[in-house]
């Protein structure tokens, strides 16, 4: 009897679980927007989103460099959408070639850790040629956010020797875990 009640209590503990793996957090790609401000140094060929489900898109970017960088900086800046998109949570500044050799921003090395596999973009500067991130998507168990559910964008503006030179805007919208919430 009281081995029956330990299984039944194991089996619902596993399918709770399960569910909040699975079920508890969407997070979806919406919009994604490439532009080379000096297409003699960077070009995109295609940049878009694929839905495969309805919750699962997968995000792929082909561009070149034309000539090599060893020299660059990424101004990042999360906007939540209300009435049009507000500055929200994060805005920073990142020496790419010095992040890439020491790792010295947590926040940057948290999103490139979960981005890296998908990517050839993945060493040390000078950066040349061909630069891919293919069928990139987030794992639900990743996505412990410290967000509130809504719709937000990733606007990345890149810098060469301080001057810009392309920018990669990613729209996504983020539901938060429910049932962490109850907690
Ligand atoms: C990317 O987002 C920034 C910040 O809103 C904006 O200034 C820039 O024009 C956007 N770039 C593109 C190509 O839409
Ligand atoms: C554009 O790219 C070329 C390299 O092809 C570089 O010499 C030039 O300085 C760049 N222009 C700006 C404004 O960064
Ligand atoms: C990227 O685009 C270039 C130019 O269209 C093409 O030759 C190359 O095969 C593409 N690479 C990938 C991985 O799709
Ligand atoms: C970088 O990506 C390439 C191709 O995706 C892969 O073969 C290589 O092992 C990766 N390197 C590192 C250091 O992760
Ligand atoms: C990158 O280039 C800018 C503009 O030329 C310069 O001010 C800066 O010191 C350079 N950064 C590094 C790390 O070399």
């Amino acid at each position: 009897m009281w081995s029956k009640l330990l299984f039944v209590a194991l089996f619902g503990l596993f399918l709770a679980a399960k569910f909040e793996v699975n079920d508890a957090v969407v997070f979806r790609f919406t919009n994604f927007v490439c532009e080379s401000y000096n297409k003699s140094w960077f070009v995109f060929h295609n940049c878009r989103l694929k839905a495969v489900s309805r919750s699962k898109v997968l995000l792929n970017m082909n561009g070149t460099l034309l000539h090599s960088v060893d020299n660059a900086t990424l101004h990042a800046q999360i906007f939540k959408k209300a009435n049009g998109f507000k500055p929200w949570v994060l805005d920073g500044t990142v020496d790419v070639c010095r992040f890439l050799k020491k790792g010295y921003n947590p926040f940057i090395q948290i999103v490139f850790n979960l981005f890296k596999g998908f990517s050839n973009i993945n060493h040390t500067c000078p950066f040349v040629g061909p630069q891919i991130v293919k069928d990139f998507y987030l794992q639900n168990e990743l996505l412990r956010l410290p967000f509130p559910t809504g719709d937000y964008m990733l606007s990345m503006q890149w810098f060469f020797r301080n001057k810009p030179q392309f920018d990669t805007n990613v729209s996504f919208s983020y539901v938060e875990d429910l049932l962490k919430r109850k907690n």
